[in-house]
């Protein structure tokens, strides 16, 4: 009869929104071909990046960082550190001894960089910078002591020594004026002019990616490479110099900075980008910018998990085909939401009430479609981000000319740190992509700050050996 009829038309519907919402989703499933289609691109990319004549069109731009060894345990000091870039800024003294009973001790202070000051002029950034570290140095009553400093900068630079590095293009939420195509050592030094009340010596700029490998390093000399998995994604690694083109010299290593944020730019991952993707990147600060970073980075996956949910909204498969204010708002879902709506011993009703405290009205249904659609989102970028780390250690594996080899990575990073599966599907995927590798996971402990300190040190070292 009619309430059968009625019955049958209810389940079609139902059936054809779980149809549709899953078509949608698929789009993010990746396939082994397609992850090994992407390893074999970053490997491209890299290659690119290294050589002469194709080095200055690279989208990857494998920066070198004069960093030429990894810790021996013989640096020796008192450092101050700077870490720009990431989640927060952080002033931080160092004190490392050397020795049989060698050991780091550190002290740091979080301080807040107001969007106004991210995205201001270059001395306003550069003016709160120092007046950061001067609060820091009271704090600690160390005003007159004019101590070595290490900037961990976390964007790319292009470096001609330790101490000196030209800012390419500013990356994830900056974006102060007058500082690209500058040398951001040089910037920190005026600043610290301009204010006249303490002195520094500014020994080393470093990328995070940098430190990160340098911390693990310490403690783990098979470390060789560094990864960030945080706000923004990229990687570094020691490198032949014979490989590295742009440097005179073929003896040992330096580590490059990669800056693999920006593998795509050139269009070369555009059949796996979705709409979302373009969307995301279209709004951003840099469109056209850091693409591989913007499907891989804890910036950005909220922003594509909004995306998806305000179209499937739109098709009136959620929230009662009403798109609240909430949902047009940027930036609302935040890495540590991501995290704990994908965290198993969650409840759905816990679910909805964390989509309730940002201000999203959801039934069980809806809970049940966001936590797959966040699944989706953060599941292809571990995915990616190991493809991209497949590349690397195969890359090392080779220029070794091993059949088989053993590394250990370096890791930080709030996406990594956080989320309940990111790590665990990265390092399956690394598993897949590269057999002949086994790649061990060293998770970094504070690691910005203390390798900005470590390379300080060994920069102080070779700065003596020198005027000896
Ligand atoms: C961005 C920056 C890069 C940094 C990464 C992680 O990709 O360009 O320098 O290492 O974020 O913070």
């Amino acid at each position: 009869g009619k309430g059968a009829a009625m019955v049958t038309a209810v389940a079609y519907r139902l059936a054809e929104r779980s149809h549709q919402i899953a078509q949608t989703l698929s789009e993010f499933r990746l396939t082994t071909q397609q992850l090994l289609e992407v390893k074999k691109r970053m490997r491209t990319e890299i290659q690119n990046g290294l050589s002469k004549s194709t080095q200055d069109s690279a989208t990857v731009k494998m920066l070198p960082t004069f960093v030429q060894s990894t810790p021996d345990g013989t640096e020796n000091g008192d450092f101050l550190a700077l870490d720009l870039g990431g989640t927060n800024f952080r002033v931080l003294l160092v004190k490392i001894r050397s020795g049989k009973r060698r050991s780091v001790e550190m002290h740091n202070k979080i301080y807040a960089i107001p969007l106004e000051v991210m995205q201001g002029t270059g001395e306003e950034l550069f003016d709160h910078i120092v007046q950061c570290i001067s609060d820091f140095l009271d704090y600690m009553g160390m005003k007159n002591t004019r101590l070595p400093l290490g900037f961990t900068f976390s964007f790319p630079c292009r470096q001609t020594s330790l101490d000196a590095g030209i800012l390419v293009t500013w990356t994830k939420g900056f974006k102060a004026t007058d500082c690209e195509g500058e040398d951001v050592v040089g910037l920190l030094r005026e600043a610290i002019k301009r204010r006249e009340e303490f002195d520094l010596d500014v020994v080393a700029v470093v990328n995070d990616t940098v430190g990160t490998m340098m911390t693990c390093a310490y403690e783990e000399p098979t470390c060789e490479i560094g990864l960030i998995a945080g706000t923004g994604s990229n990687a570094c690694y020691m490198e032949e110099m014979k490989n590295i083109e742009m440097i005179e010299g073929d003896e040992g290593q330096m580590c490059i900075n990669m800056e693999w944020g920006a593998f795509g730019d050139n269009g070369c991952l555009d059949d796996i980008r979705t709409d979302y993707d373009c969307s995301v990147d279209e709004f951003s600060l840099n469109p056209g910018k850091q693409r591989y970073e913007k499907m891989c980075s804890g910036m950005y996956l909220g922003e594509i998990v909004r995306n998806i949910l305000i179209d499937l909204t739109k098709r009136g498969f959620l929230f009662r085909g009403q798109i609240s204010e909430t949902l047009k708002t940027r930036g609302i879902f935040e890495t540590k939401f991501l995290s704990q709506i994908e965290s198993d011993r969650l409840a759905l009703l816990q679910v909805r009430s964390i989509l309730q405290h940002l201000g999203l009205d959801s039934t069980c249904d809806d809970s049940i479609i966001v936590k797959e659609v966040c699944g989706a989102v953060s599941h292809r970028a571990a995915q990616l981000c190991g493809a991209g780390m497949a590349a690397v250690v195969d890359k090392i594996r080779e220029n070794r000319g091993l059949d088989h080899l053993n590394i250990t990575v370096g890791v930080d990073g709030t996406l990594y740190k956080l989320h309940p599966h990111f790590s665990g599907i990265m390092h399956q995927t690394v598993k897949e992509l590269a057999p002949q590798c086994d790649v061990n996971f060293l998770l970094s402990e504070d690691g910005s700050g203390k390798g900005a300190a470590l390379i300080t040190a060994v920069g102080c070292r070779l700065r003596q050996e020198l005027n000896n």
